[in-house]
């Protein structure tokens, strides 16, 4: 068995959707069924500026040995990681920058910071993967080589920051941009967090 990165297509997306969502799911302990209400958003991303989205795989080829195309097809999906061009049409952009409005950001420093950035947009490895170094090794390949000036997430708030998502971007270098940040319909508080590009 081997574990590999690839990059997936927006064809590869839509056939390993099912996989994707399920580890999304049960990365997030989310109850099941929210696979569903989640499948035509993420399909609906892949056309976006941008979209770029790398995945985990577990191959039954020997390590070191390039697997096959038909191995690859075959491979479990272990961890997925998607995102895009941030635009002022999306949603998520605009609730950042109502909230760093209200937090009393200057609008010339709202517009410099919500220009020219990638929204890591999901980021999970499942459960029985995690903890191995995945997550990392799927942000840096998401990340590596993008011509914007910096990259964004959102990301739960947790007591303590005390949760690998937190252990990992912070080791990442992001900094606070809005912390307890409410986006609408959502009762949970979340952080979003960014830093220049190059990783
Ligand atoms: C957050 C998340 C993506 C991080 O991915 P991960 O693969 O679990 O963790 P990382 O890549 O950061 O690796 C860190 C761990 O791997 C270990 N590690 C790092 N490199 C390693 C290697 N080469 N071999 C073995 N272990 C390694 C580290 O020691 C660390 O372990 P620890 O946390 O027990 O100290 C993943 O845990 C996850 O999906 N969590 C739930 C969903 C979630 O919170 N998503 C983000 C929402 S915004």
């Amino acid at each position: 068995m081997a574990t590999i990165l690839i990059d997936l297509s927006p064809n590869d997306m839509q056939r390993r959707l099912h996989d994707a969502l399920t580890v999304y799911v049960d990365a997030m302990r989310y109850p099941r069924g929210t696979e569903s209400q989640r499948a035509t958003m993420w399909l609906e991303h892949t056309r976006r500026r941008g979209w770029k989205a790398v995945a985990a795989v577990e191959t039954d080829s020997t390590a070191g040995e390039e697997p096959t195309s038909a191995q690859l097809d075959a491979a479990p999906l272990l961890g997925i990681a998607y995102g895009y061009c941030g635009a002022p049409d999306q949603w998520w952009q605009r609730q950042v920058v109502a909230g760093l409005h209200r937090a009393g950001v200057a609008p010339d420093e709202i517009n410099q910071l919500m220009s020219n950035y990638f929204e890591l947009t999901e980021l999970h490895i499942h459960p029985r993967a995690q903890g191995r170094g995945l997550g990392e090794a799927l942000a840096r390949c998401l990340l590596a080589g993008r011509g914007e000036a910096k990259v964004l997430l959102s990301t739960p708030e947790i007591i303590g920051e005390a949760n690998r998502a937190w252990r990992l971007y912070r080791r990442l270098g992001f900094t606070d941009v809005i912390r307890g940040y409410h986006f609408a319909g959502d009762p949970r508080a979340f952080a979003i967090l960014g830093r220049a590009l190059p990783l």
